[in-house]
């Protein structure tokens, strides 16, 4: 071969893996979004999450469900923080959200400090992301490394939620198609439901579990009909943690729970009811190091799902309006 042509080749081979590398660069998700363009941004991210808890400990469950929510509806994309206006019919008052989802005034006021830093540059969804790893780990959960990046859509739709949150009254098949259907695996769901270690969920939501099911330990029945009577009415929105013994530490107590049949959604108990999931709710209940480390591997799955980035969608100014 010519020296020529070997030169040649070379600057092809060259010019392709530079445009390789850049559409990877555009195309992937990195820890270090940030650094350059907004240094505070992680920082002020923290903080407020730091204050929201102090201020009311189960505000850290609330924005961890706002993340999985925003992620499992069209991928995380802010989506969920849009509200209704004449164009957009959205998120916030589908059924698994009204009433339901909390945190997004958590949010609005970590992007206007951040829009008062560095104006245009963090996405409303990787507030989210942040804001739900802070959570966790304010809460004596995992850490782990939280890749940035995504963009906010520039819209959103109602339907897409029912269609896409898997309901309290799943089976475990059921369950394990939805969290595939995201490209989650079955101990991806597994783990992520320990979530459920901390918050709260409705009476409306658990109670024909408290009184038509029968996996279910009496006494822990009885002591949730106390505050969820058993005809729908006034009651409906009466709040029982999801782990009765320690509901605002994120620790591996969800899963002892399961095992006594405490669980308090008929969507947990289906994890521990002779099925295909027991050995591994066994496994996180006697081992908080497994949990935390499939929990923390699951929660960076989740963040992965269908992000924008690049020239899609775009930074938003304020998460509840598209610019
Ligand atoms: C496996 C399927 C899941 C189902 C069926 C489910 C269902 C629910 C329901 C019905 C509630 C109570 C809502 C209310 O009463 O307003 C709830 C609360 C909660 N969920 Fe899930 N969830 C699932 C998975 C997850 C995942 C993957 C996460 C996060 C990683 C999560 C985090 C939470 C948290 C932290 C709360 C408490 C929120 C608060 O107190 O504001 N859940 N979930
Ligand atoms: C709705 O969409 C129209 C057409 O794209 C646009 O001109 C208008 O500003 C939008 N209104 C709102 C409230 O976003
Ligand atoms: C329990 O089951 C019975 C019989 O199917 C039904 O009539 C009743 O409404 C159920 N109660 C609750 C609280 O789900
Ligand atoms: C607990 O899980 C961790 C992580 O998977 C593992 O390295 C460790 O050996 C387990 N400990 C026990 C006692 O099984």
């Amino acid at each position: 071969m010519s020296s020529l042509a070997t030169a040649t080749m070379g600057t092809l081979l060259c010019i392709v893996l530079l445009l390789c590398s850049t559409v990877i660069v555009y195309g992937q998700l990195t820890p270090s979004f940030y650094t350059r363009s907004c240094a505070q941004a992680v920082p002020i991210v923290k903080d407020a999450v730091r204050q929201a808890i102090a201020r009311e400990k189960r505000m850290g469950g609330s924005l961890v469900r706002l993340h999985f929510h925003d992620c499992f509806v069209n991928g995380c994309d802010g989506s969920i923080l849009l509200d209704d206006s004449t164009n957009i019919t959205g998120e916030k008052k589908a059924i698994p959200n009204a009433n339901s989802a909390r945190g997004s005034e958590v949010i609005d006021h970590i992007k206007s400090q951040l829009e008062k830093v560095c104006s245009g540059v963090v996405s409303c969804a990787d507030i989210l992301t942040l804001a739900a790893h802070e959570s966790v780990v304010q809460l004596g959960g995992p850490s782990w490394t939280v890749s940035l990046g995504r963009r906010d859509s520039r819209t959103a739709v109602q339907r897409d939620v029912t269609k896409n949150i898997p309901s309290p009254f799943s089976s475990l098949p059921d369950l394990i198609s939805s969290f595939q259907a995201k490209g989650l695996s079955a101990q991806d769901m597994i783990a992520l439901s320990g979530a459920h270690t901390i918050g709260q969920a409705k009476c409306s939501l658990f109670r024909t579990r408290i009184y038509n099911e029968t996996n279910i330990n009496a006494a822990f029945a009885t002591s949730r009909k106390a505050s969820c009577p058993s005809s729908s009415g006034s009651g409906d929105s009466n709040l029982s943690p999801l782990d009765e013994d320690t509901p605002d530490s994120f620790d591996n107590n969800y899963y002892k729970i399961l095992r006594t049949q405490r669980g308090l959604l008929h969507s947990d108990q289906v994890l521990f009811n002779g099925g295909s999931a027991d050995a591994l709710v066994t496994t996180y209940s006697v081992n908080q190091s497994a949990f935390f480390q499939d929990f923390a591997t699951a929660m960076v799955n989740m963040g992965n799902i269908m992000p924008l980035t690049g020239t899609n969608g775009e930074i938003r100014k304020n998460c509840r309006v598209p610019n």
